[in-house]
């Protein structure tokens, strides 16, 4: 039977702070990346046997989840990965911050393509290294949004830099980057020598039946460039158990990084390794099957509401994700779309400007959610615009 994605369980529970209750009560949640649908039984059975069996001790990641993840990269992609490849990480931010940690100086800075996902931007702050901006194009076709690589801009960046962080598929703007594409951008890498960190967290959140390559997939020389980073997080919304996975097939990149992750003592929860095993496995598949229908319906129905009830917004389609990038600058609003939509439709976006500094009069909007959610936030933005 397919799993009912109309049903979102209420977590407003006071003492917790989630998505739910960090702003004001009467607010409507449509910011921070998870999704309000419980993760797939499989999953949590997994969890209840844990907790039943009732010690809650250290684990390390096992050669048994090693394999699964290696078989499911080459069930999903023939992407041949050797199970010692993989490193275990406490989350998808930990993981590229370590890379950047090991790999990059004050002379070689880390490269991002903006918009992009906030927590790229805090990679400097962290560590007082450049941030290289390569900002990605944007289109515009009616009131769709599209955005394209700045070849010649990215071929400059890239000299400064000693790590490239690509978000493929990418937040906020859900495109699927093309082989092509890849291929480009890979051959610039390595013509430079920069290290390629990619982050492929939301590449199973696949919408309209596309199909995802991933770049060290693309060949072995790319392969021994890249590291790339997965999780089951996104995916199977487990965010909050924060378990990552890095594939490293270059045995000295990985040796190098996996002295950070030692160094930083980076151990992953024993119920994130659990999930890890089970959201790995293929027994979620069904599930996963399920939602991506469901996103994709909820992607077209979002993406119909904005075009014909807001036709001054406008608006990405994308091909991943659920998340999508609204930009409000033809309205001339006094305030940012932010403020704006917080304050008159209560509703709560992720503001723009946390995703590049360009873009305050964007906002993000997450619609992992039932289509009733969606639609009443929509409905508040519209309102409030009226
Ligand atoms: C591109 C990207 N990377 C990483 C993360 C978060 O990863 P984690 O919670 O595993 O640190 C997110 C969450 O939204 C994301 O969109």
């Amino acid at each position: 039977m397919p799993y009912n994605f109309n049903h979102t369980p209420n977590r407003r529970d006071p003492k917790v702070v989630n998505k739910w209750t960090y702003y004001k009560k009467d607010i409507l949640p449509m910011w921070v990346a998870d999704m309000d649908f419980p993760a797939p039984k499989p999953i949590l059975k997994e969890l209840h046997k844990v907790a039943d069996q009732g010690v809650l001790g250290y684990e390390l990641p096992s050669t048994v989840l090693k394999e699964t993840i290696a078989t499911r990269m080459d069930k999903l992609y023939k992407w041949k990965v050797k199970p010692d490849s993989v490193v275990a990480v406490t989350g998808i931010v930990s993981g590229f911050n370590v890379a950047a940690r090991a790999f990059c100086s004050q002379k070689k800075g880390i490269l991002v393509q903006p918009p992009v996902y906030n927590e790229f931007h805090e990679v400097k702050n962290n560590l007082g290294i450049p941030q290289i901006d390569a900002p990605l194009v944007e289109q515009v076709n009616g009131n769709i949004l599209s955005y394209e690589i700045d070849w010649d801009v990215f071929e400059k960046q890239v000299k400064k830099a000693g790590m490239f962080l690509l978000c493929n598929p990418h937040n906020p703007l859900g495109i699927i980057f093309s082989r092509k594409d890849l291929l480009r951008m890979a051959e610039i890498c390595i013509r430079n020598n920069v290290l390629i960190v990619s982050d492929e967290i939301h590449s199973e959140l696949l919408l309209d039946g596309n199909q995802f390559t991933p770049m060290a997939k693309l060949s072995s020389e790319i392969a021994n460039h890249t590291i790339t980073l997965i999780a089951p997080s996104k995916t199977f919304n487990v965010p909050g158990l924060f378990c990552g996975f890095a594939i490293i097939p270059n045995k000295e990149l990985r040796e190098r990084y996996t002295k950070e992750v030692e160094y930083l003592r980076l151990h992953v929860s024993s119920m994130g390794l659990h999930a890890a095993q089970v959201a790995f496995s293929g027994e979620c598949d069904g599930w996963l099957r399920d939602l991506r229908k469901y996103l994709t319906t909820n992607r077209n129905f979002l993406v119909d509401y904005v075009t014909k009830h807001m036709p001054d917004v406008r608006i990405t389609s994308p091909d991943a994700t659920y998340l999508a990038w609204l930009d409000f600058t033809q309205l001339k609003l006094k305030k940012s779309p932010f403020d704006f939509f917080m304050m008159e439709a209560k509703v709560a976006l992720s503001d723009g400007k946390i995703f590049g500094t360009d873009y305050r009069g964007y906002v993000r909007l997450n619609f992992g959610t039932s289509r009733k959610i969606l639609k009443q936030g929509l409905d508040r933005m519209r309102n409030a615009l009226n």
